[in-house]
């Protein structure tokens, strides 16, 4: 048995089988690198759920063409400038994201620092195939396109267009909450999804997060042994089948981490049925040297020097919220205004404190009465019942009720579900037709892309 070097190409695919997993985790690390880069404004395309294309185009410092090269080696960063690993602020550290994607897909990096020149290189499945300069706007453009094309066995555990889009929307959601100052717009297969103006924390979180937590949602703001937990929760009685809208950030980095999640269902136990999620965006900030990034490849997981205290944390805060909410909860309807509930009002009170947030025409922004009414009017009908077939009866009297219900339901509200849809270009559509996730043929690159 002889040792040997393995050939850096190698290396490359060995790193990304833990780095790459799907588009998702590809168009994560593209992010990241782009908000790194100190970018005000991020934009991504994506087709067919990423599997054909994911763009991350960014208006950072830009690299310049050593540079570039340089970005495309393993374990080359600019983000450790001290060699310190126990203070790291930036998403990432490791570097080894783009030569890890660029191993395993057709790679294009476009780069412009201002007041110099673009330039471009071209990578198939590790191997450059290309470089040269390139007209684009100062900042970053990076391509993936034919993720593991030439990597059968990972290309199998790819899914459906539609699940990849589900997940690259996830990721995008939990980078752009965690960085509500930075504008983001999300595209798949030519259809705007997210257009996402720089704005507060709350403001962003309630762009993303399910509009009925304006009447079912607490806000969270509380500290205890120099880290602070801030964020919104909803009520035990709001809550979903699937864990799939929490989103948990420490030191404004998303993170899926078990001590967290555990947390947060500890704080629900017995409040909540052992099937059923809460809904939760919380934003743990800790002294950099009380957690460790460096825990897995991902970096989506973190290790706290006291698990026990952050635990602390975050059950005692949102129990004192839950119980107090519990208490108020007569005067809540009063209180919550739906779709406004997210003033900066909601972080900065005391744990578990909804402020009066504004009821009164006047207070509110423009267009926002009409919006309200017909929120309410749509929040207090409940949708028809589904009728059995075939109908018996009793379920006939049930579906001719319901169709009384709809009829006697004020046609602004009906009207509010398009209009709704149709004017909130913010709110993320999470629900593709079938049609609209069939692949539309190879990308071609429109003019209007920087790369
Ligand atoms: N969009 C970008 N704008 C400016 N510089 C970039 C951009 N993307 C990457 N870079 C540069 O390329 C380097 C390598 O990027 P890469 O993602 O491979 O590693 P990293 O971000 O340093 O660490 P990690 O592997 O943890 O993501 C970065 O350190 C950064 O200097
Ligand atoms: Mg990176």
């Amino acid at each position: 048995m002889s040792i040997r070097r393995l050939p850096s190409e190698l290396v490359n695919r060995i790193a990304a089988g833990e780095v790459v997993e799907r588009p998702a985790s590809a168009l994560k690390e593209l992010v990241e690198n782009a908000l790194d880069a100190g970018s005000e404004a991020v934009r991504i395309r994506l087709t067919a759920g990423g599997l054909e294309l994911v763009e991350v185009a960014d208006d950072g410092c830009g690299m310049s063409p050593d540079e570039m090269r340089l970005a495309l080696e393993r374990h080359a960063t600019s983000k450790l400038p001290d060699d310190v690993l126990d203070r790291v602020t930036s998403f990432g550290f490791r570097g080894e994201a783009l030569p890890s994607i660029a191993s395993v897909s057709r790679f294009t990096l476009g780069s412009r620092v201002r007041g110099a020149d673009g330039w471009r290189i071209e990578i198939d499945h590790g191997a450059t195939v290309g470089e040269g300069p390139v007209s684009l706007p100062p900042g970053t453009c990076v391509r993936i396109e034919a993720l593991f094309d030439k990597i059968p066995a990972r290309r199998k555990f790819l899914r459906s267009p539609r699940a990849e889009y589900a997940a690259c929307l996830d990721a995008v959601k939990r980078l752009a909450m965690a960085r509500s100052d930075v504008a983001f717009v999300l595209e798949h297969d030519g259809r705007r999804i997210l257009s996402l103006q720089p704005t507060t924390p709350p403001q962003r979180v309630a762009e993303l997060l399910s509009a009925e937590l304006d009447r079912n949602g607490i806000g969270i703001d509380c500290e205890r042994n120099g880290m602070g937990l801030t964020g919104v929760v909803s009520l035990p009685t709001f809550n979903r089948g699937l864990a799939d809208q929490q989103y948990l950030f420490v030191n404004a980095r998303p993170v899926k981490d078990r001590l967290l999640v555990g947390a947060l269902r500890g704080a629900y136990r017995d409040l909540i049925a052992r099937d059923r999620h809460p809904i939760a965006a919380l934003f743990l900030s800790v002294p950099l040297v009380d957690v460790d990034v460096n825990v897995h490849p991902a970096k989506t997981e973190v290790r706290f020097r006291d698990p026990t205290a952050v635990r602390g944390l975050i059950v005692g805060g949102l129990r004192a919220a839950l119980d107090e909410a519990s208490q108020k909860s007569a005067t809540r309807e009063q209180l919550a205004a739906p779709v406004l509930w997210t003033t900066s009002a909601t972080y900065d009170q005391q744990p578990g404190r909804i402020s009066a947030l504004p009821t009164s025409p006047q207070s509110m922004p423009a267009g926002a009465t009409a919006v309200l009414e017909e929120a309410r009017a749509l929040f207090d009908h409940a949708p028809p019942l589904p009728a059995p077939s075939p109908l018996s009866p009793k379920s006939r009297s049930i579906r001719s009720a319901s169709r009384v219900a709809r009829s006697r339901q004020p046609t602004s509200s009906r009207k509010l579900r398009t209009a709704w849809s149709s004017s909130t270009s913010m709110r993320p559509t999470n629900a593709l037709s079938s049609r609209e996730c069939v692949p539309q043929g190879k990308e071609r690159r429109s003019p209007g892309s920087p790369c």
